[in-house]
């Protein structure tokens, strides 16, 4: 049984959880994203139609038709964080990843989105890198989440 057919099992076939099913799928791969390959075996094992799964894909910024980095960095765009300078932030950011938002790195390592609010706007400014949420940052701050993350990365390449 494929990893999809499982996971579309387990979910009881049931189009109601279409949205789950996708999140699930798109948690499974290693490059965070739903393949077009995953859009028809979800569309075949849920007996639903391609569009519709794509639609439903498509509608919500956190799942991503194109392949992105193993960990993503969601950058809050929102007034509070705006306010509380984000553009140092992400400036940080970029410089230390070498890409805009929108991008992967070259080494598949990490990709940067920007997001409206990440519900944690008393700690502004905040970012989001895979499920944890990072607040009251400065740029050194961000930069050295990102350092630690490339390093845990390359240890356990090593190891
Ligand atoms: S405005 Fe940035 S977390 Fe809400």
């Amino acid at each position: 049984m494929t990893a999809i057919k499982e996971v579309v099992n387990w979910f009881g076939k049931k189009e109601a959880l279409l949205l789950q099913v996708i999140l699930a799928v798109q948690d499974a791969d290693p490059q965070n994203h739903l393949s077009e390959e995953a859009v028809n075996e979800i569309s075949r094992e849920m007996n639903i139609s391609r569009s519709r799964v794509y639609s439903t894909a498509s509608f919500y910024s956190e799942i991503s038709l194109k392949p992105r980095g193993i960990h993503i960095i969601r950058i809050c765009t929102n007034a509070p964080c705006e306010n509380a300078n984000k553009a140092s932030i992400l400036a940080a950011i970029k410089q230390e990843l070498g890409i805009k938002i929108g991008q992967t790195t070259a080494d598949g390592l990490f990709s940067l989105e920007s997001v409206n609010c990440l519900g944690a706007c008393y700690m502004s400014p905040a970012i989001k890198i895979d499920d944890a949420v990072y607040g009251d940052l400065t740029p050194e701050a961000a930069v050295a989440i990102i350092r630690d993350l490339r390093k845990e990365y390359q240890d356990e390449q090593n190891a």
